[in-house]
């Protein structure tokens, strides 16, 4: 089932979310419902508060950048062909290597792009689907992915790296956003 996503300016996007065991309710069709919503809406990665839950749950396909890029970049990121994983409770334990800039965007902040700047890797503890714990290091793309949706369940989001005079220069588009006047082709939901 496609869930809509929460757009900019519901104060769920901006909440510390909580961990979560195996017996929260629901959890596999949870899970199913985000990926089937994710790719409804070509997106390479969605956190469970972009889908109106508090839990700290997110699901990447960074895959996908890959299948999409132009033949020209093929080869040109270290972690290609990308990963596809649920991660769960996740806890960022390191962040290395240096920064570089990405161009990036985000379901709940539909229309708006902006260069981003990130560590290169990073090695991050989570528990899969069945509870799991692993602790593993990402690179490139994978790794940008990974934070940018870690950032959500930590109630941040990719603006917040902008320059003020920046952010402000974009207040009367994330305004519009955040009252629902901008036209996408994915279900969302405007909560102020
Ligand atoms: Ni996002």
């Amino acid at each position: 089932m496609i869930l809509p996503i929460v757009a900019y300016g519901a104060p769920i996007l901006r909440t510390v979310a909580k961990e979560i065991d195996r017996d929260y309710p629901q959890l596999d069709k949870l899970i199913e419902d985000m990926w089937e919503t994710m790719y409804a809406s070509n997106g390479v990665g969605l956190a469970a508060p972009q889908v109106n839950r508090d839990i700290r749950l997110f699901v990447v396909d960074s895959g996908q950048i890959f299948a999409n890029q132009e033949e020209e970049d093929k080869g040109k990121y270290p972690d290609e062909p990308g990963v596809k994983k649920v991660f769960i409770n996740a806890r960022i334990k390191s962040l290395n290597g240096s920064e570089w800039t990405y161009n990036e965007g985000c379901l709940s902040i539909p229309k708006i792009r902006e260069d981003i700047s990130r560590n290169e890797e990073i090695t991050i503890e989570y528990q899969d689907e069945q509870f799991e714990k692993h602790a593993e290091t990402f690179n490139g793309l994978t790794a940008r992915v990974i934070l940018h949706e870690y950032d959500h369940i930590e109630g941040k989001l990719f603006i917040d790296y902008l320059k003020p005079l920046k952010r402000k220069l974009m207040k009367g588009k994330l305004d519009d956003i955040t009252k629902g006047k901008v036209k996408v082709d994915y279900k969302m939901m405007f909560v102020k």
